[in-house]
């Protein structure tokens, strides 16, 4: 069955209220993300892995951005950065105007919890939980009182037209495909200003990924802002601008295109 069925009032009505226009916050001026030289070095046993090398960027309210790259290019460590789910070893990362370095961890936590929505690579839904739990999970992290957190669930779910049968299945009795509605269900119900997308579609079929892309889409013109992540080109395709990531430097499509020009060798010193 279709993802977005048109026939479903109930999913229209319910995305619509989701996917309203949301209140500004701060002059539109301002990027909603203004990262500035950030490097990230990583300490392992194995020793020091420079994942991220002097990255600026910043996306404007209401921009749909993709970052595609190699594997191991840097682009989950980007996305951790954006999330505030880790922090740059060196460099600035400033979230709708605010310098996130300045904040401590429980505002840290409430940031996350009613500015961003997350979509993982792997889903990182809990798996014994209920479909409805796990959609629910962000809410605890904000003052929505708990007799409104399931109808806002429950509304996330019709949006990407999750069949209510399935509300009561714990996650790890899903398809990859239906996993992927849940968490993007999960993603839309605290909604968020900026929605983060680790590879959301690289685990679905084509019909499926198109609504999903359909989705982000109709997200941005509702003036949330977008980034996503992917290898894919012709998902890059639905986006409004795409940056390109290799070995951590970050390159714009022109950039890209004369490196591979060169050979493919590009990103050393550009930014
Ligand atoms: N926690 C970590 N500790 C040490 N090194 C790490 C850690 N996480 C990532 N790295 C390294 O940082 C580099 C970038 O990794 P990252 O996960 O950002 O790549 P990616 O572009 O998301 O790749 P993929 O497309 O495979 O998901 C890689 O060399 C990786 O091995
Ligand atoms: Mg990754």
């Amino acid at each position: 069955m279709s993802l977005f069925s048109r026939k479903s009032q109930a999913a229209d009505a319910a995305r619509a209220e989701l996917l309203s226009v949301p209140k500004s916050r701060g002059a539109s001026s301002i990027p909603v993300i203004d990262v500035q030289n950030v490097h990230r070095i990583y300490e392992s046993a194995a020793g020091y892995t420079h994942a991220l090398k002097g990255v600026s960027l910043q996306v404007k309210r209401g921009e749909f951005l993709c970052i595609m790259g190699p594997s191991g290019s840097g682009k989950s460590t980007l996305m951790n950065l954006l999330g505030c789910l880790d922090t740059p070893t060196s460099g600035t990362y400033r979230l709708e105007g605010v310098d996130v370095s300045t904040l401590d961890d429980d505002e840290l936590a409430e940031l996350r919890a009613t500015r961003l929505g997350f979509v993982f690579q792997s889903f990182n839904l809990l798996p014994r939980a209920t479909v409805l739990r796990n959609v629910m999970l962000p809410l605890t992290y904000t003052d929505t009182p708990v007799n409104q957190r399931t109808e806002r669930a429950v509304r996330a779910l019709t949006a990407v037209g999750l069949p209510p049968e399935y509300y009561d299945h714990r996650s790890n009795e899903l398809s990859g495909g239906q996993m992927q509605r849940v968490a993007i269900a999960r993603a839309l119900v605290n909604d968020p200003a900026v929605i983060l997308a680790d590879e959301p579609t690289g685990n679905l079929d084509q019909a499926t990924g198109k609504m999903v892309l359909e989705t982000f889409r109709k997200l941005r013109e509702r003036g949330k802002t977008v980034v996503l992540i992917t290898h894919d080109a012709d998902v890059a395709s639905w986006s409004d601008r795409v940056v390109h990531i290799r070995d951590g430097h970050l390159l714009t499509e022109e950039q890209e295109r004369q490196a591979v020009a060169e050979g493919g060798a590009g990103g050393r010193g550009r930014t």
